[in-house]
């Protein structure tokens, strides 16, 4: 089986191309990167080492997608996946990841080939997230038992980010419609463990641990600073092996959307985090507080596994502990390459 991985130097897309090469008997992995991202020059070299070829460039080009060859399947990674840079760099989110994916989408129509898209539970409705959690409660801890379902609203506002997400998701049915291009759409969660090169909008779980590890500055930003917003959180196997068992499955289930996170078992709240973080470095560290909130955050949010346990027979294996404890090693064990991402 011939699988590309695009954004293949980034956090998912390492971690998965390594772990499919090493589980899919004579499959052969290549991914598309332009290293952009922080960080991604050090996952090439992980891709090097276990012989998986990166093809260089911009997604956004097409005349060089089309001559990479052809592929049994294509696993979208590649992403601007931060949300303030749709603010900063509204041009960037939209050429990699509406642009990306349609181009994505022209090659498999070229190839017959199938796509497995990871898309962001940030397509869901900012205004309806919103009222989850009444802000006054944030001074507080939350105990509210909500999970996200697939049928939660779409509607805008939901940041550039997601709106170029929710697009391209989009473009995928049409394309499904148009020329039977069979698809899955993974609305993820907070995914995290190591070769996440964590920032503070995007990849918090690592930025915690190791700014903790190296006893650096940190923030509560927004809701008050109280650090009470919550998030479910998943480890990076238990997705390598969801996708893993889609792939298998390919051929029974497809054209679904999915929402895979940690769910209520894997909630936890920024303050949650520091006592966790401080309990596993025995490190203890300052954490300011900045009080106002961006128009783009949200107060809560946690996965509804139902669809995808009941399509699978499947559920999250990994819970905080061993995510923190494996993020912890990862930055102990490449200290020296590591210690200036954080
Ligand atoms: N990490 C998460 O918590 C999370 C949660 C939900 C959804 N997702 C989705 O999963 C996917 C992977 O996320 P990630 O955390 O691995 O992000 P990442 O930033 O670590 O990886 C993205 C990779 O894409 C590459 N890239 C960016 N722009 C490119 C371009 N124009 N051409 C070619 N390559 C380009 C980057 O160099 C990087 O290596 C994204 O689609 C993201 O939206 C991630």
């Amino acid at each position: 089986m011939k699988i590309l991985i695009t954004g293949g130097c980034g956090f998912v897309g390492s971690n998965l191309s390594i772990f499919l090469k090493n589980k899919i008997k004579k499959s052969k992995i290549y991914s598309l990167d332009n290293l952009s991202r922080n960080g991604s020059k050090i996952n090439l070299q992980r891709l090097k080492e276990n012989k998986i070829q990166n093809f260089n460039f911009d997604i956004a080009n097409y005349n060089k997608l089309k001559k990479t060859g052809k592929f049994n399947l294509i696993i979208d990674c590649c992403a601007e996946p931060a949300i303030e840079e749709s603010i900063k760099n509204p041009d960037n989110v939209f050429n990699t990841n509406l642009l990306g994916t349609f181009n994505i989408l022209k090659k498999c129509t070229e190839d017959k080939t199938n796509i497995i898209f990871l898309s962001t539970s940030r397509v869901y409705s900012i205004e309806s997230l919103n009222k989850i959690i009444k802000k006054k409660n944030l001074k507080n801890k939350i105990y509210s038992k909500v999970k996200i379902n697939e049928n939660y609203s779409t509607s805008s506002p939901k940041s550039l980010y997601g709106l170029s997400k929710l697009a391209s998701e989009e473009l995928i049915k049409e394309f499904n419609y148009m020329h039977n291009i069979k698809y899955l759409i993974n609305r993820f969660g907070v995914i995290a463990g190591p070769w996440q090169f964590g920032k503070q909008d995007q990849g918090f779980v690592s930025l915690w641990v190791g700014k903790h590890i190296y006893k650096k500055k940190l923030a509560y930003i927004g809701y008050g600073g109280h650090g009470n917003q919550i998030r479910d959180i998943i480890h990076i196997d238990d997705v390598c092996n969801i996708i893993f068992r889609q792939i298998t499955k390919f051929s029974k289930i497809n054209n679904h959307i999915f929402n895979i996170g940690g769910s209520i078992k894997n909630k936890i709240s920024l303050k949650e985090l520091t006592i966790l973080c401080e309990k596993i470095t025995k490190n203890k560290i300052n954490i300011a507080k900045k009080i106002k909130t961006s128009q783009f955050d949200i107060p809560y949010y946690v996965t509804d596994n139902k669809k995808i346990s009941k399509y699978y027979n499947w559920s999250p294996k990994k819970n905080i502990n061993d995510i923190l404890v494996d993020t912890k090693n990862w930055i102990l064990k490449y200290n020296k390459l590591l210690i200036k991402f954080f």
